[in-house]
């Protein structure tokens, strides 16, 4: 394999045979293709894209370098949630607990941060104590015993993916389509899945800004999966301002305790009950029969979906409202009820952490400086600006610029003001959390750039603007 004439046809256009990714990944995968040579295929197919064949043969390589968690016999179905990457997304941290409540098995493989966006292992690390390093043996043990494990990427699970996902960070290839999509449903299908639950962000705080984008996303990952024996859907989310006030890992891990205790900010437990519920109802169709035997039945592809007759159709679209809503109740239920509270706490005992932070969130790691932003004039919230945000807290230490960077979980922001709201200046807005004075200028001026007071309205885009399947594209 010549790995300069594989680049020079990625660079030129040309694409790449299935026989060809299979062979470079497993070459890169064994330490034979060299980091910059990689680096540069990347920023080829960042200018290129791929087809749709070379994205579905880069995704089967990515998977084959590790190995397939085998959750036979568990006897419940195994359902999972990715999101797309966002500001102050902390979604996971009350969703997966929630959805191991309400009896599925969550084996969670989540991603550090990546660009702009934050990511749950690094808010996860800011509680002192937890380890999301579990091998596949721990983590099916510890599915096993409480329903939930929240992991990151062991060596074992799509390591292609794992160097991948770190050299896109930092070499400007993150907001690529395909790349994106293999990296997401490579961890997901080593899971060993029933079912899938994608939360592709849109906005100008997603990795891709265009809306046809985000959709275009949504379906290749639902076709990409569905076509492997995962159920696959998708909800099209907002992300052109962040989610919920918290930016910033301790902070956020704070927020989404506060969600758990049921006074989270009112977007981030809309949109966790949203995709709850979608886990629940996938759970529910479950694609495998977890027979007594241990046997897991091959999964539903979309090719031999069962035909139904158009008579049924009123009939099922009728059952299928009334199963959502039971699933609703459920789900409001296990939040209120403190069920999913007391399964957090559980899954934070297990991976070693301080499990107090749950009553007492003051045992998380405290910033050094904090200041309140105050609003520079009276006039409307016209736009809370993600990216700008997001950027903030990487440079102010909370993210990392070169793969080997520590992150400092305590710095980020409080952002009380929201698009559409009416402010007078001098009112407190914001709070920004550094680690020392320069942190203290650098958050300051982020507000600045991305806090829009003026007249008028604030154009925002919905919470939930579209539910996604492979038969379609609904409004929730
Ligand atoms: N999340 C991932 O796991 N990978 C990406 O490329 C983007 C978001």
């Amino acid at each position: 394999m010549f790995v300069p004439g594989l680049i020079e046809r990625k660079r030129d256009g040309g694409a790449l045979s299935a026989g060809e990714w299979g062979e470079l990944v497993a070459a890169f995968h064994a330490g034979q293709v060299p980091d910059y040579q990689m680096a540069a295929l990347l920023m080829a197919v960042f200018l290129r894209g791929m087809t749709r064949e070379e994205t579905a043969a880069l995704l089967d390589a990515m998977v084959a370098s590790g190995s397939r968690l085998d959750f036979g016999g568990l006897g419940r179905p195994v359902v999972d949630k990715h999101s797309t990457g966002g500001v102050g997304d902390k979604v996971s941290l009350v969703l997966a607990p929630l959805a191991a409540a309400l009896g599925l098995a969550v084996p969670m493989m989540s991603g550090r941060g990546l660009g702009h966006t934050g990511g749950t292992l690094d808010k996860l690390e800011s509680i002192p104590g937890f380890r999301t390093g579990l091998s596949l043996a721990e983590t099916r043990a510890q599915v096993e015993r409480i329903g939930v494990a929240m992991i990151g990427q062991t060596p074992e699970i799509a390591p292609v993916d794992k160097r991948l996902y770190a050299m896109r960070d930092v070499t400007a290839t993150v907001e690529c389509l395909p790349l994106i999509a293999c990296s997401i449903m490579s961890k997901k299908l080593a899971e060993g899945l029933d079912g899938l639950v994608l939360d592709v962000k849109q906005g100008s705080g997603a990795f891709l800004t265009d809306a046809a984008k985000s959709l275009e996303l949504a379906k290749t990952m639902i076709a990409l999966g569905e076509d492997r024996g995962c159920r696959t859907v998708a909800l099209l989310t907002a992300m052109d301002r962040p989610l919920g006030r918290a930016c910033g890992n301790a902070l956020e891990t704070e927020e989404a305790i506060m969600a758990l205790r049921g006074e989270g900010p009112e977007d981030l437990v809309e949109e966790t009950v949203a995709l709850a519920v979608e886990m629940v109802m996938l759970g529910r169709t479950g694609t495998r029969a977890h027979g007594p035997s241990g046997e897991d039945t091959p999964a539903r592809r979309r090719t031999d979906a069962p035909t139904r007759r158009s008579s049924d159709a009123p009939r099922t679209a009728e059952r299928a409202a009334v199963d959502r809503a039971g699933a609703e109740q459920e789900v409001h239920a296990a939040l209120a009820s403190g069920k999913a509270a007391e399964k957090f706490q559980a899954l934070v005992e297990a991976q070693g952490g301080n499990p107090a932070v749950l009553e007492d969130p003051s045992v998380l790691p405290q910033a050094n400086e904090v200041e309140v932003y105050s609003a520079p004039r009276s006039g409307t919230v016209l736009r809370v600006e993600p990216r700008t945000i997001g950027r903030a807290v990487v440079e102010m230490g909370g993210g990392r610029t070169k793969a080997e960077d520590a992150v400092d979980p305590t710095v980020g922001f409080v952002i009380s003001a929201r698009p559409g709201q009416a402010v007078r200046a001098g009112e407190p807005v914001a709070s920004i959390f550094a680690r020392d004075t320069a942190g203290i200028a650098l958050g300051r001026k982020a507000l600045d750039a991305a806090i829009a007071i003026g007249e008028g309205r604030a154009e925002t885009l919905p919470l939930l603007a579209a539910r996604v399947t492979a038969e379609g594209v609904e409004e929730p």
